[in-house]
């Protein structure tokens, strides 16, 4: 059979195979089989070498319509096949009426909360904040403090040493030096913060906690003014109900000192006396030390714990549930 007569069977085969295909994995396979670079169209053209010299002309024209058949074909099967397998868009519902979806918004701590609260506080009483390093020297931590080299407090065992000199402060108190190195009086600061110290940690107790250090020192300045001002704090924290009580104490910084208490009245009628943390006269030694004319200077000072504020503040049973870091405990305050 010649290339002439062959050609209308192989479209007519080509055609009926076609209208089988049902998958495009199917719809490809028949396209190999005829279009493809080995396929029955290029064989055809292939052959077109044999036919005799005055037929070519007829064969040529035959087996270019049999591609153009063909791949129109191959083209319109191949976009019915296509639109089948789009998805159908899927419906979207909205139901306007139904709530939103709140945002899970974060908020300050409750400590950083009571210290923002104390600030404002001391914020309308004059002091202003300072702040310094949790990586302290010695010479703050202690010498300037007038803590001899032989004191208790600085046993390795009582404080967080990273070298000999160097440790995370065990109070707040080293903002006082800071401050008065670095600007003459009157000084009335208050440096909020956190300490460090190697205690055994119970309800009351932490190992990282938080003191505000307030310091006044200016002519004049008298222990009824720390009293009042201790006083005053207090009542505005906590209400008016609560009383403070100065009991005689001991810091090497200051003379005469005293641990100031507060009593704390419970919903249920009892009421305690907590202790809120230390104060007295900014001892002269301590003036002397930073340059101060502690012939005419006055001052006093205290450093209060915060947790101890919070708990008293919120209810909190135990100081250890400030920094478990459990947000179910977090977010009632
Ligand atoms: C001092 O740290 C002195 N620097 C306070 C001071 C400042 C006295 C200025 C005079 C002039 P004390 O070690 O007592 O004092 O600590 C003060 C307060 O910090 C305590 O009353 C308590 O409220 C709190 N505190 C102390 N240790 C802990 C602890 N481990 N955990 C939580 N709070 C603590």
């Amino acid at each position: 059979m010649g290339l002439l007569e062959d050609i209308p069977a192989i479209e007519k085969a080509a055609l009926d195979e076609l209208k089988a295909v049902d998958t495009p994995d199917a719809l490809e396979a028949w396209r190999i089989r005829y279009l493809g670079s080995k396929g029955a169209v290029k064989a055809t053209m292939q052959r077109l070498k044999e036919v005799p010299k005055e037929q070519k002309p007829a064969a040529g024209k035959a087996a270019n319509q049999l591609k153009n058949a063909l791949q129109q074909a191959y083209d319109s099967r191949s976009s019915e096949l296509g639109a089948a397998r789009k998805p159908r868009p899927a419906r979207r519902i909205e139901d306007v009426t139904l709530p939103g979806k709140r945002p899970r918004l974060g908020h300050v701590h409750v400590i950083t909360q009571t210290t923002e609260e104390i600030c404002e506080i001391f914020g309308r009483m004059g002091f202003t904040v300072a702040s310094g390093p949790e990586v302290e020297d010695e010479r703050h931590n202690f010498d300037c403090l007038n803590i001899p080299p032989a004191h208790p407090a600085r046993d390795p065992w009582e404080n967080f040493y990273i070298d000999e000199k160097t440790m995370l402060r065990s109070q707040t108190s080293t903002v006082q030096i800071r401050v008065m190195e670095n600007q003459p009086p009157p000084v009335r600061i208050i440096a909020p913060g956190r300490v460090y110290r190697p205690d055994t940690v119970d309800a009351t107790h932490s190992f990282m906690f938080h003191q505000v250090e307030g310091l006044y020192v200016d002519t004049g300045v008298s222990m009824s003014d720390l009293k009042t001002c201790l006083d005053q704090f207090c009542k505005a924290l906590l209400g008016h109900d609560v009383a403070t009580r100065f009991r005689p104490s001991f810091f090497p910084f200051t003379e005469p000192s005293a641990e100031v208490d507060m009593l704390f009245h419970y919903d249920d009628g009892s009421s305690e006396w907590i202790e809120l943390g230390g104060c007295g006269m900014v001892d002269p030694n301590v003036l002397d030390a930073v340059g101060y004319d502690s012939e005419k200077y006055t001052g006093y000072a205290f450093g209060l714990g915060i947790e101890r504020m919070a708990m008293r503040k919120y209810d909190i049973p135990d100081i250890r549930l400030l920094f478990e870091n459990d947000i179910r405990f977090l977010e009632q305050f």
